[in-house]
């Protein structure tokens, strides 16, 4: 009863925005797949093991005889035990050319998405089919659902890794070279992206979200992240540029072309700030603002505590009505 009880507590907490066992993407079904069928086979050896324990331990009878024993330590031991490893051991092996996260020479034709891990955060790039670059945004991902895209995974700092659970297996993003990895949505929704690598203070605040979207959707948010729309606030992009926000930070159809941080085009329609540490709010942002690195520790956004009062509200509204 309290083993039922405990598997369906832990069961629950298998669905979700980030579970590899509620998959929503080609490569993560498989996963799946592999986990319950490795589950299924360790149950198999799990209940030989402990039939012969309990064969073994049985009281009030005859004593077994060798041979019965024998017989038992033969089958529950040695024989049930090597034949579900070994069909497991041939199961996994097939299914790995299927599970690879890349097709090799094969990823010519796909949609190309750079992503860059960066400490704390992630720069994301969509590319033309020459390579050359189409916009910058960050810390989020749009995919078009039933395409499958070539993500290209780049590090200017430490090792990351990029998973996004929902979708398929990580892939780790190490200084100095560049690598692959290929996924499918097969099923609208939002999904959680993280860093699977400890990379410094603020590795466990390095998130972000990733939109699986239709073909027509897709295309309407690569045209709003290509066009970024002009601020309803133009007093606030003043003082974004008076106090030298524009040195780190690019905002499309202003003057605003730093690189060193993360984009701020359509900075008001993503769900979070800071890779998913707080919440999209004005006042939240006004908070980032002041005192970055409270919020994320180790983060090279400097602080901006000195700024006159209502200025990092301003700017954070500003930004906020940024789409
Ligand atoms: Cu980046 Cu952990």
């Amino acid at each position: 009863m309290l083993g039922a009880l405990f598997v369906c507590l832990s069961l629950s907490s298998c669905s979700g925005v980030q579970s590899a066992l509620d998959p929503a993407g080609l490569e993560a079904s498989k996963v799946a797949t592999l986990f319950y069928v490795m589950l299924a086979g360790g149950g198999l050896i799990w209940l030989g093991v402990v039939g012969a324990l309990f064969y073994a331990t049985r009281t009030g009878r005859e004593p077994h005889s060798e041979r019965s024993a024998g017989r038992v330590i033969l089958w529950c031991g040695v024989i049930v035990p090597v034949t579900v490893l070994a069909a497991l051991l041939s199961y996994a092996v097939w299914l790995m050319p299927n599970m690879r996260p890349w097709a090799p020479g094969g990823e010519g034709g796909l949609r190309r998405i750079e992503v860059t891990g960066e400490q704390f955060w992630w720069r994301v790039r969509y590319l033309r089919a020459d390579g050359s670059l189409l916009f910058e945004t960050a810390n989020e991902v749009f995919v078009p659902v039933g395409e499958r895209v070539l993500f290209v995974l780049k590090s200017p700092d430490v090792i990351h890794s990029f998973w996004i659970p929902s979708l398929g297996g990580k892939m780790d993003m190490i200084p100095g070279r560049i690598n692959h990895v290929a996924l499918e949505a097969t099923k609208p929704g939002t999904y959680r992206g993280v860093c699977a690598e400890f990379c410094g203070p603020s590795h466990a605040l390095m998130a972000f979200s990733v939109e699986a979207v239709d073909a027509a959707e897709f295309e309407d948010w690569i045209a709003s992240r290509r066009a970024g729309r002009p601020a309803a606030d133009p007093g606030g992009l003043e003082l974004f540029l008076r106090h030298g926000c524009d040195a780190c930070h690019a905002i499309a159809g202003t003057t605003a072309d730093g690189t060193i941080g993360p984009s701020l085009t359509a900075f008001g329609a993503r769900g979070s700030v800071g890779a998913g540490t707080l919440p999209n709010t004005v006042e939240d942002v006004a908070r980032f603002i002041r005192y970055p690195d409270e919020i994320k520790p180790g983060s090279r956004m400097p602080s901006f505590g000195m700024l006159p009062e209502g200025d990092a509200e301003r700017i954070a509204a500003y930004l906020k009505g940024l789409r």
